[in-house]
């Protein structure tokens, strides 16, 4: 699918545990494995390693503090953090994990990671209480749900003397985390993604419209993620109050008819089609060009059906392009979702039950990826996760249709 990719960067951030040393091991399988390696550590971790090691071992300059001075003067800490295809934290202590947890940015690791767009996997290594002191789980449970990944500590006796869970897991094991993240991070590279997202609003007149209350978090969320892997991505969106993700192509549209125009004019390109707005079904039938005045206010509201978007996509396509779509339901969701399935010939439907709190402007979500002969529940993840998990499921279906 890709072709001859150029060399990808791994920044591995060390920070003050005796395992530091451990992360002289990870940066040397990493560069094996032909990736090229920046390290940035904390000043504890200087302690423990000194950066004249990593510098020998990577040829790169090793990054410790926010306000050395740069012989090219680029903002050290923000080219870092764009270089990076992936960032592996590895010892990662349970201070840096709270500060990571909370998003600050006091030292050249900790802003490098909040300044990047790249995956990050922690390697924790602590003693085993500060491993399972509840505050220890509640940061790395914060960082998981919004997409850190993490490389569990492995059991045995540690440099404090106890014996238990907390040494750092091994260095080929973190190697393979990021190996595994790094061709996920390009796995859409080539294939053109268009994305549909938020409410539409299908006016009666100047200032009053039919909408929902769809806040497009989760479309946005697939478009940043896909442009993140390698993707051309195209989002159409209807009116929603959140900023375009970094790299991707956005169209803001406010109805139905003209998402469906914006949607048209890109389908032939597209290898993918995420429908994940919540168009509406129904347009008033007439449009007053005029505020209409409470007294002159009708009885009702004449409506003509909308176009479904998707429905048409799916006619058009014959199999070419993977095409994607969500059901929102309260009832008897898989059923439901597989009518859709069928009927607008998808190959997948993101399923969700917004009969209960979640759903709707909030960032989480629980998901069912449906498809003709699987439906697969995942837990109440970020809308981000989902978008992650979702790309997965789709660039395997991409490459099953490209070898096709
Ligand atoms: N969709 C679309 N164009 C429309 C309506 C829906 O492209 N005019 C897409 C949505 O983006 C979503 C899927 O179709 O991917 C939702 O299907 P739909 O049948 O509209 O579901 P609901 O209206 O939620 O449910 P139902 O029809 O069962 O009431």
């Amino acid at each position: 699918m890709s072709p001859k990719r150029e060399q990808q960067t791994i920044v591995v951030g060390v920070t003050g545990g005796i395992g530091a040393y451990k992360a002289c091991e990870l940066v040397r399988d990493v560069m094996r494995r032909g990736f090229r390696v920046k390290v940035v550590m904390t000043e504890s971790a200087t302690r423990f390693v000194t950066p004249l090691t990593f510098r020998t071992l990577t040829g790169e300059p090793v990054a410790v503090s926010l306000w050395a001075d740069e012989p090219d003067a680029k903002v050290h800490h923000i080219s870092l953090a764009e270089a990076a295809d992936v960032v592996v934290i590895a010892p990662c202590t349970a201070n840096v994990i709270a500060k990571l947890a909370h998003g600050r940015a006091d030292d050249m690791l900790t802003t490098t990671v909040l300044a990047t767009e790249a995956p990050v996997i922690v390697a924790p290594a602590m003693n085993t209480h500060m491993w399972r002191k509840e505050v220890t789980q509640a940061n790395v449970s914060a960082l998981r749900a919004r997409g850190y990944a993490f490389v569990e500590p492995g059991h045995g006796a540690l440099a404090c003397g106890d014996v238990g869970e907390g040494r750092l897991a091994e260095p080929a094991l973190i190697a393979d985390a990021a190996q595994a993240e790094a061709c996920r991070a390009r796995d859409l590279a080539g294939v053109h993604v268009l994305v549909t997202a938020g409410p539409t609003h299908e006016p009666i007149d100047p200032v009053r419209f039919i909408g929902n209350r769809s806040s497009g978090k989760t479309g946005f969320a697939i478009a940043e993620e896909a442009a993140r892997r390698g993707a051309r991505v195209s989002l159409v969106t209807g009116p929603v109050s959140l900023p375009d993700p970094f790299g991707v192509e956005v169209v803001r549209v406010t109805t139905a008819l003209q998402m469906r125009a914006a949607v048209l004019a890109r389908f032939d390109s597209s290898d993918v089609v995420i429908a994940s707005a919540a168009v509406a079904d129904f347009r008033p039938a007439t449009f007053a060009s005029g505020k209409i005045k409470t007294a002159d206010a009708p009885d009702a509201v004449v409506l003509a059906r909308n176009p479904d978007i998707l429905a048409e996509l799916g006619e058009a396509n014959g199999g070419r392009a993977v095409l994607v779509g969500f059901a929102a339901e309260t009832s008897d969701v898989v059923t439901y979702a597989r009518e859709k399935l069928a009927g607008k010939r998808l190959d997948l439907v993101v399923a969700n039950d917004v009969s209960g709190e979640l759903g709707f402007e909030t960032d989480e979500n629980r998901v069912m990826f449906v498809s003709a002969d699987a439906a697969e529940e995942l837990p109440v993840l970020d809308k981000r996760v989902i978008a992650r998990e979702l790309l997965d499921r789709i660039a395997a279906l991409v490459d099953a249709r490209k070898s096709l």
